[in-house]
C-alpha cells in the first residue's frame, strides 16, 4: 500500500509484522519490522529499493497499482542484500533494461546473489547526481561499511530527504510511518537494539561519516531509512544519537551475565549484583541467564554498560556452550572501553574462569584480576569475594 511521504514522495515498501528474526536467527524481531521502499514521481519515476523476496508478489501488484511499472525511469539499489533486493529479479523480469543506480560493490553483490550481469547497471560513487526534473535531483552519497560494503544513502535535492538505507533504521513495525507517531518507548529501545547489534562493530566509520556528512551543511527535512520509521519531526535527533553511540557509548550500567548446571554459578552471580548495589547504589544493574534471555537483547545492555560480570561453570574442562556461543557473538560486536570480571563454580579441575578470561580479552574487554573461583557449591566465603569484584568493576 502507498503512503505519502512528502510531495511526489511514497512509501511502497512492507509492514512485517509477522517476521520473528533476521540475518538467519542471528537478530531476534520483537516488535515486528519493515522493509521500506520508495517511489518518487518527479518529471523522472524512480524507484528507490525493493522488499524481501517473500513479499515479492504484494510488492510488485502495489506498485504496479500506482504506476506503470514501464515508466519508471530508474531504480536506485542503496544496499544489495536481500531483504532490499529480493523482489528485484522479478521486477526486472518485467522491466529488464532499466537502469540500476548502485555502487561498484552494489554490482558486486548483486551480481553474486541473482547471477545476471546483463543488468543495466549505473556505477556511481559519492557526489555523483541525477536530474530528476522539477528542479531536482538525487546525490549519492557512499556509506561504505554501514553495514555492507556495498551501502549507500541517496539524497534528494528540493524536498530535502536522506533515503539512508540501513543506517538510523529499526526493526520495528509501525504502521503510522512516521517518528512522531511511533510508541516512542519502543522506537528508542529498537533503535538502541539494532546499532548495538549491527552497527556497534563500524563504529569509528559511523563517527567519521555522521561527521563527513554534517560538515555538508545538507538540508535535512527528512531521513527515510530502510527499516522502520521515517523521521520527520526533528529528524537529525537520530544522527545525533549514532555519533553519541559511535565513541564508545556506555552509561552507569553493569551487567551480570551467566550461566549455571547446578546453582552455583547463579548464587555468585547474585551475589554480585548484591555487592554492585551495595556499593554504588545510583548504579543501574541487570542480570541475565544467556540460556533465558534472548541474546541481542542482552547485548543491547552490554553496549549499555561501563561493565560486565560473565559467569559459566566449568564444564569439559572448558565453559556452558550457551556462555561459549555467547562469547562469539560479543567478539563479532567490537566493543571497547568496557570492563569485565569472570566467576564460577567447578567441581573438578576447574579452567572455566581462565577460558572466560582469555575469550573477554580476545573480545576486546578489559578484565579485572578480582573474580570468584567457587570449588563445588558457594559458601559465606566466596559470597564474600564478589565485595572485591563489585569494587574493581565500580572503581
Ligand atoms: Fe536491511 Fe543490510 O539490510
Amino acid at each position: 500500500m502507498r503512503k505519502l511521504v512528502k510531495n511526489n514522495v511514497s512509501w511502497v515498501g512492507k509492514i512485517d509484522w509477522e517476521l520473528d528474526s533476521f540475518h538467519g536467527s542471528d537478530y531476534s524481531i520483537n516488535h515486528g519490522s519493515s522493509q521500506n521502499a520508495y517511489l518518487i514521481q518527479e518529471e523522472k519515476t524512480v524507484l528507490i529499493d525493493t522488499v524481501w523476496k517473500p513479499h515479492t508478489t504484494d510488492f510488485l501488484d502495489n506498485l504496479a497499482k500506482e504506476v506503470d511499472l514501464n515508466s519508471i525511469d530508474f531504480i536506485v539499489a542503496n544496499h544489495g542484500e536481500v531483504d532490499h533486493s529480493g523482489s528485484l529479479p522479478a521486477l526486472m523480469e518485467k522491466i529488464p533494461n532499466t537502469p540500476i543506480y548502485c555502487t561498484a560493490n552494489g554490482v558486486k553483490s548483486l551480481v553474486g546473489q541473482y547471477h545476471h550481469p546483463e543488468w543495466n547497471f549505473k556505477v556511481v560513487k559519492t557526489g555523483d547526481s541525477v536530474d530528476i526534473g522539477n528542479g531536482k535531483s538525487l546525490v549519492f552519497v557512499e556509506m561504505r561499511m554501514l553495514h555492507w560494503p556495498d551501502s549507500m544513502a541517496t539524497y534528494m535535492t528540493g524536498d530535502n530527504i536522506l533515503f539512508s538505507n540501513d543506517a538510523f533504521g529499526q526493526h520495528f513495525a509501525v504502521e503510522e510511518l512516521f517518528n512522531d507517531r511511533a510508541d516512542q518507548c519502543l522506537l528508542w529501545e529498537e533503535s538502541i537494539k539494532y546499532y548495538a547489534n549491527i552497527l556497534n562493530p563500524f563504529s569509528p566509520l559511523v563517527k567519521k561519516k555522521v561527521e563527513e556528512v554534517l560538515a555538508l551543511n545538507l538540508p535535512i527535512d527528512i531521513i527515510a531509512p530502510s527499516h522502520g520509521v521515517i523521521w520527520r519531526d526533528n529528524p537529525t535527533q537520530i544522527v545525533e544519537k549514532y555519533y553519541e553511540w559511535s565513541q564508545n557509548y556506555q552509561e552507569d550500567q553493569v551487567t551480570v551475565i551467566y550461566d549455571t548446571m547446578w546453582e552455583g554459578t547463579e548464587k555468585l552471580a547474585h551475589s554480585i549484583s548484591r555487592e554492585l548495589s551495595l556499593l554504588s547504589p545510583q548504579t543501574r544493574i541487570k542480570l541475565f541467564n544467556v540460556s533465558k534471555t534472548d541474546k541481542n537483547d542482552i547485548m543491547t545492555q552490554v553496549f549499555m554498560s561501563k561493565a560486565i560480570a560473565l559467569g559459566s561453570p566449568t564444564v569439559g574442562q572448558s565453559i556452558l556452550s550457551s556462555v561459549g556461543g555467547w562469547l562469539d557473538f560479543l567478539k563479532e560486536l567490537k566493543f571497547k572501553n568496557k570492563k569485565a570480571a569472570v566467576f564460577g563454580c567447578y567441581g573438578w579441575s576447574g579452567e572455566g574462569n581462565k577460558e572466560l578470561r582469555q575469550r573477554l580479552t580476545e573480545a576486546g574487554f578489559d578484565v579485572v584480576d578480582a573474580e570468584i573461583k567457587c570449588n563445588w557449591n558457594p559458601r559465606e566465603e566466596d559470597l564474600a569475594d564478589a565485595k572485591e569484584v563489585a569494587a574493581a568493576l565500580i572503581s
